[in-house]
């Protein structure tokens, strides 16, 4: 068994941090969300990976690279453009051979694993096994009806869906799948779309099952979606104070002060992670917050938000929250006269002012 990982896509809901970074590895709780994936699959007892790439490809090798801190191996392939994920497997052929497969998608996160499902593929005979979740808003997700767990139609954001099964990131394939991509049109979107070749399994007789998870899973596509994952992990931390925490300061609740990180006079009310060598002076990190290494923060308050390494937030008056803050980035208030907001901001920022 492999896995395939995909991990390239333009990530346009996620500009302006998509400009320069690959979404899939924006931090979760200080971790890149591609390594959750790249965890689940090992722990499900499969080493040999492919990651699709596109135009990230430099910063996706240069984070995972050749897998060995995970114990597996990683091949990467690379994608010329975004033309659908169906595309991505039919150019990662060479790379699984006759091999079943499991293929994740590096934007998604899902609590529990994915160990009983590659199981349970292993077992049932099926040419492929879907992931599902019972959503509230399936019209905004590709849709599995089901017949007796056979999957019998999938629909791509139907304005009347036949039932609240939405389909997750994680698939599951044997080799047919190949016979599959190579056989659909691209949709009208111009992509190759996973649901028409699943669709092209079952309408030629292959068995395709469903499994519905039960735990937690998030498509972190958008900036509400990354800042509820980071929610749920950051929940599931345990209190471990590595760093230098001064006497005026205070922690409480569930909070990670990673090494060389330094809490000066401030509250950091967890669950929230500080990253190595980061500075909190006179400040206040409330829930659900996660600092990323070499940050400093002073005469400020945050909550609920995602700040990346090497940022420096100073001297702000209000709180600042439900926010993603990118790689050395300043946000401070400008001494200088007349008083005014004073802005330097990329291609599709969005800025919310008190
Ligand atoms: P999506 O989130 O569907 O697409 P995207 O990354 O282009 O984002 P947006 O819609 O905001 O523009 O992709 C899901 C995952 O699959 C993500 O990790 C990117 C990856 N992917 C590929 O590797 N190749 C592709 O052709 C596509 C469409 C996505």
């Amino acid at each position: 068994m492999k896995g395939l990982i995909l991990s390239g896509g333009e990530g346009t809901r996620l500009r302006p941090i998509t400009h320069t970074n690959a979404k899939q590895l924006v931090p979760i709780a200080n971790k890149p969300i591609l390594f959750y994936g790249i965890e689940a699959i090992k722990n499900a007892g499969i080493s040999d990976i492919g990651i699709v790439v596109g135009g990230t490809k430099d910063e996706i090798k240069a984070a995972a690279g050749d897998g060995s801190r995970w114990g597996v191996d990683i091949t990467y392939i690379e994608q010329d453009a975004p033309r659908g994920l169906a595309h991505a497997v039919l150019i990662a052929e060479d790379f699984i051979k006759d091999d079943p497969f499991v293929m994740y998608l590096g934007d998604n996160l899902i609590t529990g694993g994915i160990t009983n499902l590659v199981e349970e593929f292993g077992r049932n005979g099926a040419n492929s096994q879907i992931l599902l979740a019972r959503v509230t808003n399936p019209q905004q997700f590709g849709v599995a009806e089901l017949s007796h767990g056979r999957v019998v139609r999938l629909e791509e954001k139907p304005k009347e869906p036949k039932s609240d099964l939405a389909l997750v990131g994680v698939y599951l394939f044997d080799k047919n799948i190949f016979q599959a991509v190579k056989n659909i049109k691209p949709s009208w979107r111009n992509e190759l779309e996973i649901t028409d070749a699943i669709q092209y399994l079952i309408n030629h007789g292959y068995n395709v099952q469903s499994h519905i998870i039960n735990g937690w899973w998030k498509d972190t596509g958008k900036l509400e979606d990354m800042l509820e994952a980071n929610r749920m992990v950051l929940d599931t931390l345990t209190t471990e104070i590595n760093g230098f925490v001064d006497s005026n300061s205070k922690v409480e609740f569930k909070v990670v002060i990673s090494k060389g990180a330094e809490v000066i006079n401030s509250v950091i009310r967890g669950p929230a992670i500080i990253g190595n060598n980061t500075k909190i002076i006179n400040s206040f990190v409330g829930p659900f917050t996660s600092i990323e290494h070499d940050v400093r923060i002073e005469d400020s308050e945050i909550e609920h938000s995602i700040v990346l390494e090497d940022s420096v937030i100073k001297g702000i008056k209000g709180r600042i929250e439900d926010s993603l803050i990118g790689k050395n980035v300043e946000v401070s208030a400008s001494p200088l006269k007349p008083k005014a907001y004073r802005f330097m901001l990329g291609d599709s920022s969005k800025v919310g002012i008190l």
